[in-house]
């Protein structure tokens, strides 16, 4: 499966991918919206092409999706793997890659779309959080689960070690589901997630103490 990942920063999440010697996996290209990601150097790094659209060098935000769409477009790949790319996606890319694209998310959505995850958790006392793999829609963080790792909050935590242990989760799974993906077994159709052909009704649930 020719694949892109699009990263904004650090590119763990990408490494982790790259760690896991995923079977039928070619990661042809990262892309990144920031010069300055250092997952660019982790593809350099790895011997794999990266590309910048530099967000900051357009002067209108349909300049930008213009020329991503153009630099996708150029690669054709059957997968796009969004790993902590920061911007919202056009509508028409997002279209464009239905059922082919997928991010990681650190929240149990539905809950808590958008950012700042880890302290809207705390601050509104939940006991558990954690990380979810999603299918991409055009709307923000709301696309068909495939997976999800739990974790319990503890009365100590903060924003910081909240996301370090959720963090741990998101390298186990994303790479999981992108095994179920290149393996063929995990598909969209219409909006419904299928796993061996059966409908996933709600996503894989990995809990972390199952972990330790
Ligand atoms: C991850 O926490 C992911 O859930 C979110 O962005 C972060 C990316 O981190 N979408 P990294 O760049 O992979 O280190």
């Amino acid at each position: 499966m020719r694949s892109v990942v699009m990263v904004s920063g650090s590119g763990t999440n990408l490494q982790a991918i790259l760690d896991a010697q995923i079977a039928d996996l070619e990661i042809v290209a990262v892309v990144s919206d920031n010069p300055e990601a250092y997952g660019l150097q982790r593809a350099i790094d790895a011997g794999i092409t990266a590309i910048t659209v530099d967000y900051q060098s357009f002067a209108k935000r349909s300049d930008f999706d213009d020329a991503l769409y153009a630099a996708i477009e150029q690669i054709k790949p059957d997968l796009i793997v969004l790993a902590g790319f920061m911007r919202i996606l056009a509508g028409d890319l997002v279209n464009r890659y239905d059922g082919r694209m997928i991010n990681i998310h650190p929240s149990l959505l539905p809950a808590y779309p958008g950012l700042n995850t880890h302290q809207r958790a705390i601050d509104a006392g939940e006991q558990w959080h954690g990380t979810t793999v999603h299918f991409v829609i055009p709307k923000l963080d709301a696309g068909p689960s495939i997976v999800q790792y739990q974790v319990a909050i503890r009365p100590s935590d903060t924003a910081e070690s909240l996301a370090d242990r959720v963090r741990i989760g998101e390298y186990l799974i994303y790479p999981q589901a992108i095994a179920m993906l290149t393996s063929g077994q995990l598909k969209l159709e219409n909006n419904v997630v299928y796993n061996n052909g059966q409908e996933l009704a709600a996503p894989e649930v990995l809990h972390e103490q199952e972990n330790n």
